[in-house]
């Protein structure tokens, strides 16, 4: 048998209708426009409704797939969901997007990986592809980062934004789509971006709710020099045992924390900036949803086409970071 690759065939995205932009957070914090758009690249970002969950723009993301390609539901043979942000506990986000789209013959489950989700699921779905076991797999990347954000906490609350995002896998025995992948953890970050509280360690609780702990904490500094270094050493990484040269790289399509993390990384990575993709203006991060917006709005722009390389990175809460090696398979 040939070797079998796993390419993206298919994507679909939801952002919800409410937007938040700077000059709304002047109103609920002691903040500017000015310090979020010089210290993050952030101008505005979408709101989910209070009845609209992870799973219901998990679901729209797919219905937007459906418009713009012809995709079965009851093909799918798999259904892998990136998000901090489930439903509840469980069941998984992936049972109730299965139930919601109709792919009554797959199965899935949830993977939580924070702002890496995306990279991880990827390299999840793409072994099941390569394993010829699997023909269509469904990756989710979808979050409501609004429900665990603290809107009195400055610090946090002008970062996150919520979206949904969809791309389908399947088996190519060509050289393209997923061409490599470096996936890496180190959970000595647990203790600087994380949500403590709803969990068995701390079960949710009136002194839970006082303490806030059902919120996003982040210590931004050590977190930015990490995302920094780590996504600069996986992209360079992968780059080098690939023999790719930067000019090569089409698009470099990284994880939207923060416009100076991301020009950071490009300036290390020595690429031009008409091959740095940035969208962190329109959407703030949205966690698991970062990287599929940005392939999705680099497509819709005219930015990729097939047979351009890509280089997607991210780095996350763990911390967890990776790369991905991506030959795109969708024409113009
Ligand atoms: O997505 C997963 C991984 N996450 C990341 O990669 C995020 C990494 N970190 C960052 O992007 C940045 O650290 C932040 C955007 C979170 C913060 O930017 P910073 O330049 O690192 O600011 P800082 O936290 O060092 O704070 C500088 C000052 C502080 O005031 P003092 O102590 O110097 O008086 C903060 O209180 O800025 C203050 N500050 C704000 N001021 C106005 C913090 N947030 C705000 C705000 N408006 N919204």
């Amino acid at each position: 048998m040939k070797n079998l690759n796993a390419k993206i065939t298919a994507f679909g995205k939801y952002v919800p209708e409410k937007v938040l932009d700077n000059f709304d957070f002047e109103e609920m914090v002691d903040t500017t426009d000015k310090w979020i758009r010089d210290r993050t690249g952030i101008v505005e970002r979408h709101i989910a409704a209070d009845d609209e969950a992870s799973s219901d723009m998990g679901s729209k993301a797919f219905a937007d797939m459906q418009e713009r390609f012809d995709v079965d539901p009851e093909e799918i043979d798999l259904i892998l969901v990136a998000t901090i942000t489930p439903d509840m506990f469980f069941p998984s986000t992936a049972a109730l997007i299965q139930d919601n789209i109709g792919a009554k013959n797959a199965w899935g489950f949830d993977l939580s990986a924070a702002c890496s989700g995306f990279v991880f699921a990827l390299e999840n779905a793409r072994r099941f592809i390569e394993s010829g076991d699997y023909k269509k797999v469904l990756v989710f990347g979808t979050e409501k980062m609004s429900a665990i954000t603290d809107y009195e906490d400055r610090s946090t609350c002008v970062l996150f934004g919520d979206a949904g995002t969809c791309v389908l896998l399947e088996p190519t025995e060509d050289e393209e789509g997923v061409l490599d992948s470096i996936v890496k953890m180190d959970g000595m970050g647990k203790d600087f971006l994380y949500m403590k509280g709803g969990g068995s360690r701390n079960p949710a609780s009136h002194e839970t709710v006082d303490k806030k702990m059902h919120y996003i904490y982040q210590n931004g500094r050590p977190v930015f020099k990490y995302a920094v270094n780590n996504m600069v050493d996986a992209g360079t990484e992968l780059i080098e045992r690939n023999g790719v040269s930067n000019q090569d790289l089409s698009l470099f399509i990284p994880h939207q924390a923060n416009k100076r993390i991301i020009d950071a990384c490009a300036s290390r990575l020595d690429l031009d900036d008409d091959q740095v993709m940035i969208n962190i203006d329109k959407y703030g991060n949205t966690t698991a949803a970062t990287i599929p917006l940005g392939i999705i709005d680099a497509y819709d722009n005219s930015r990729l086409d097939k047979n351009d390389l890509a280089l997607l990175t991210a780095f996350g809460g763990g911390f967890t970071w990776g790369a991905i090696l991506l030959k795109w398979s969708i024409e113009q």
